[in-house]
């Protein structure tokens, strides 16, 4: 099974960034023990701070990988393009939050994708992103 970590704008900087919400932890620590516990699964990370670049990426592996758990950071909030990529594309994609949006500012609570997408995991911290990948393992070929 192959599964694709998309995270968007500012994600680069987990560790750094606003610990009190995001952790301590970086992505790339973290997916390094998400390919150890998952070992089965062959996984791919892509990060970018750049719309268009996102929607590349969709478009690239949206018709050959499983699943794709994507983080799309603040575009979560904004993008049209990226939610109808995510329309546009066979393959499912799980919406992903660190933080509780819901708990946050207003503007946080409106996600553009979420409708093109299996659901919605946010609030568990990085662990939103391995209860996304357990959702795909039943599927598993
Ligand atoms: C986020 C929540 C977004 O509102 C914010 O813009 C982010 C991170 C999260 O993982 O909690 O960059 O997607």
């Amino acid at each position: 099974m192959q599964i694709l970590i998309i995270n968007g704008p500012n994600l680069n900087l987990l560790g750094k960034r606003e610990t009190s919400i995001y952790g301590e932890d970086s992505f790339e620590d973290y997916f390094i023990g998400l390919q150890r516990e998952f070992s089965d699964i062959s996984f791919e990370y892509y990060q970018s701070n750049i719309e268009g670049e996102l929607i590349n990426k969709l478009h690239e592996v949206g018709f050959n990988y499983d699943a794709i758990v994507m983080n799309a950071g603040a575009y979560t909030h904004t993008s049209i393009g990226i939610g109808d990529a995510i329309a546009g594309i066979e393959t499912p994609v799980i919406e992903v939050h660190i933080s509780n949006v819901y708990a946050r500012e207003e503007y946080r609570h409106q996600s553009l994708m979420a409708k093109n997408c299996v659901g919605v995991i946010a609030g568990m911290g990085l662990n939103s992103y391995k209860l996304a990948v357990l959702h795909f393992i039943p599927l598993q070929k």
